[in-house]
């Protein structure tokens, strides 16, 4: 009941509407509505009562709930299981576990804040309030060659998703920054449970900067980190971004299980800002230093070495030189 009136008072933008014609939509009492109201009121929703004229909604709380996440989902299995926290180690350990458990395909494991929020290599990310950190479970039917794709894919949502949510466009680097500005908004960090030649699950944790105000950055990144606030200038619906972001996701999965990854790659390409570009790739063997010239069938970037032979990347931390 209380997400029929949240419904009501949202479809009713800024307007007053009466207790009699609340309780009137929604078959209760007045008496109902009153207690209802009082809880709403309790997570966080700012609304307005007065006598004669009835309720309004006057400010939605600032966090990322699953009612106000579904509001903005068209999707049929990613986010449609909802694990909301206000705080957690990683979202990725979480949705592990629940790998584990058994939980089903598409289940989002959000939070406001991590405490040890983990990038790439076996880095801390900085996870305070104000981001999106999110991680979602997949039980995709490919190989584990082909897991990097699933990267691949989600910095393409991301792009697309901040795109169609806020009119930002980013850029993507190999392979998994979104980039804007030439500094870092986004970083995806995929870890896969597998057999030899079996997926059991995949967790896909990506972070974004949102509403993140610059001077709180910690100063060893601060140089090479942005925010979708400080850059745009005006903070961003979170719920929304992340709803949309799962739209574009899910499109691109289903597409990329019936057709293949080749024409994502292909758009992929288009966004990224690595192909081109003469590179240095630190890798766990060793510095690279070449052209970076395209993406094979499996995500890896195929490299021009400088004294010859093309060399085929599946991860590593590309800089542009
Ligand atoms: C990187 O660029 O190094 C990857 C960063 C990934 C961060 C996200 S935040 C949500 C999820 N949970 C984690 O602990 N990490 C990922």
């Amino acid at each position: 009941m209380k997400e029929k009136i949240i419904g009501v008072l949202l479809d009713n933008g800024g307007n007053f509407i009466s207790g009699e014609e609340l309780s009137r939509q929604l078959n209760i009492s007045r008496t109902a509505v009153w207690k209802h109201i009082k809880e709403i009121r309790g997570e966080g929703y700012v609304i307005e009562a007065f006598p004669r004229k009835g309720y309004r909604m006057k400010k939605k709380p600032d966090l990322l709930l699953p009612r106000e996440i579904k509001r903005h989902l068209n999707t049929l299995r990613l986010g449609k299981s909802i694990e909301y926290l206000a705080r957690v180690d990683s979202t990725n350990r979480r949705a592990k576990e629940m790998g584990l458990q058994g939980a089903l395909e598409g289940t989002l494991v959000v939070a406001e804040e991590q405490t040890r929020g983990r990038g790439r290599l076996d880095r801390q990310w900085f996870s305070p309030r104000g981001g999106i950190w999110f991680s979602i479970l997949l039980r995709p039917d490919l190989s584990p060659q082909q897991a990097p794709l699933l990267t691949l894919l989600t910095s393409l949502a991301g792009v697309k998703g901040i795109k169609n949510a806020t009119g930002y466009s980013l850029y993507i680097k190999w392979p998994n920054d979104l980039f804007w500005q030439g500094k870092k908004a986004a970083g995806i960090l995929t870890e896969i449970n597998a057999e030899m030649d079996r997926i059991n699950f995949v967790v896909v944790g990506v972070g974004i900067n949102v509403n993140i105000r610059h001077d709180h950055f910690p100063e060893d990144i601060s140089s090479e980190a942005i925010s979708l606030m400080e850059e745009g200038g005006e903070s961003v619906s979170r719920p929304k971004l992340l709803a949309t972001f799962l739209n574009e996701m899910e499109k691109m999965y289903d597409q990329a299980q019936l057709e293949g990854f080749k024409e994502l790659i292909g758009e992929w390409k288009k966004y990224s800002t690595t192909l081109g570009k003469r590179v240095e790739v630190k890798t766990p063997r060793g510095i690279i230093k070449g052209k970076a010239v395209d993406i094979n069938e499996e995500g890896a970037l195929m490299v021009e070495k400088e004294g010859g032979g093309v060399i085929h990347l599946l991860s590593g931390d590309v800089y542009l030189s």
